[in-house]
């Protein structure tokens, strides 16, 4: 029996349709190398990695200095409870984490560790609740969240989000406030002509997403228990991008009422963007924070969640006031020396220069797609491109779901030695940050040429 048809009798995969496997002509890739930005399936095929292991991977497969830490690690411990116990690597990264979100002016923030990016969400949403519980202002059970935002598919994650994946849930999700999200593109107030190269050169509006977020805080104010956001980019929405200087008015809106905001930042931090965390570019500090995928740089899974101390102090002060929840595998120092190491190669080779300068290149090649009458947004922050394909640009309505233009892409793009995975008809790449400039060319070029064959 192959790894394929084993895997097809006993595997079941996360959000992958079982009909077209059945099919006897698709071919599912086993993968069974990665060194840098590549990976390889079993009968020797090379790989452009252009989703970053689902948008975990930082420095490339594999990275020596990652792999020595590891190693170095395993000759040490394994695992051990972090129940009244500590050890080296969760405290020394913890400090740092509060550095890197405090930068050099912000508050001390304090972590509590778990193991995926919808467990730090899971422990953000009961902080806050047991914060409120516990500290005299039990009518605060509310949280408002942007339209479709995603943290996670736990159902603590799926209730404070509004992500068009959990439709099937909703019986089960706790109720959240929905409001319009600063996506530009398809904003019933974007003024600006549709598929048009100049569309995203500034907004043309009057902040109306943000008077929707002040009327939203003023109405729910006395019962929220927090906000909500992806900030800066929406990726499971389909990489929406909120325009510069919405999170600087969310913040200022939140403290101006003192309510707490919380930035998951699972798929915005430790770089994608250009800088350690998405906030630092508009200078704002949440008041909880929520970190996983590149924490270890794609290596192991790990995730923290943040909290500024005052709310940690909530906390303190008595047996009955701990937090009550915990994960076996908290602060796994595997996970803790794989994290150590990643923050050492930004240190050491100049990671954010190279984010810096591939943006730019990127933002050069990805031009080309504007020639195709089918696409509607070319959009890109740091390392994140998205192209989104859409029936008629006029009036930026979408393909039939039935259609599957994005997935039918992104499949042909394989053929050309691209992986990536759309997000409906938004075709998206998220490289590893050590692809090199000719790597950078041939993922654009991959796709590109994918979408004019199945879209000619
Ligand atoms: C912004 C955001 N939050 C949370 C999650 C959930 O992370 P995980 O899949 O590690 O549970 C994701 C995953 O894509 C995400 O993009």
């Amino acid at each position: 029996m192959t790894s394929e048809e084993r895997d097809k009798d006993f595997v079941w995969h996360p959000f992958t349709p079982d009909q077209p496997w059945r099919d006897p002509a698709h071919r599912l890739p086993v993968i069974v190398r990665g060194e840098g930005p590549y990976l390889w399936d079993e009968e020797g095929k090379r790989y452009w990695d252009g989703n970053s292991a689902i948008w975990t991977n930082l420095h490339g497969h594999r990275h020596p200095r990652l792999v020595a830490a590891v190693r170095d690690q395993l000759e040490r411990i394994d695992h051990v409870s972090f129940l009244g116990l500590t050890h080296p690597w969760g405290a020394e990264l913890a400090e740092r984490l509060s550095r890197i979100a405090a930068g050099e002016s912000g508050p001390r923030y304090r972590t509590f560790f778990s193991d995926d990016g919808a467990t730090a969400i899971e422990a953000a949403v009961k902080i806050v609740w047991q914060f409120f519980q516990q500290n005299g202002q039990p009518q605060r059970d509310l949280f408002l969240c942007l339209a479709e935002s995603y943290h996670g598919d736990t159902v603590g994650a799926m209730s404070v989000a509004q992500s068009r994946f959990h439709r099937l849930f909703e019986p089960l999700r706790f109720p959240s406030v929905p409001i319009q999200a600063p996506a530009c593109y398809r904003c019933p107030f974007n003024r600006a002509a549709a598929g048009r190269k100049d569309a995203r050169q500034g907004r043309r509006c009057s902040w109306e997403c943000v008077r929707v977020l002040e009327e939203a805080l003023d109405r729910h104010g006395h019962r929220l228990a927090a906000l909500w956001i992806e900030p800066k980019v929406q990726a499971a929405a389909g990489m929406w991008m909120h325009p510069e200087g919405y999170l600087r008015e969310l913040d200022r809106l939140c403290r101006e009422r003192g309510i707490f905001w919380i930035a998951d930042e699972v798929f915005t931090g430790f770089g994608r963007l250009g800088s350690w965390l998405a906030c630092e570019r508009e200078g704002v500090f949440p008041d909880l924070l929520c970190l996983a995928k590149g924490l270890t740089g794609g290596m192991m899974p790990l995730a923290a969640t943040l909290v500024r101390e005052e709310i940690y102090a909530g906390f303190t002060g008595g047996k009955n006031r701990a937090f009550l929840h915990g994960h076996s595998y908290t602060a796994n120092p595997i996970g803790c020396a794989a994290a150590l190491a990643s923050l050492a190669v930004f240190e050491e080779e100049e990671v954010f220069e190279r984010i810096a300068r591939h943006a730019e290149l990127l933002s050069t090649l990805s031009q080309r797609f504007w020639r195709h009458p089918r696409v509607g947004d070319v959009r890109q922050e740091g390392l994140v491109l998205a192209v989104e394909l859409v029936e008629r640009q006029a009036d930026r309505s979408s393909f039939p779901k039935e259609r599957e233009v994005g997935f039918r892409v992104c499949e042909r793009a394989r053929a050309y030695g691209l992986l990536t995975r759309p997000i409906g008809d938004v075709l998206v790449l998220v490289p590893p940050f050590c692809v090199s400039a000719d790597d950078l060319a041939g993922m654009v070029g991959a796709l590109e040429r994918a979408l004019w064959e199945e879209l000619p």
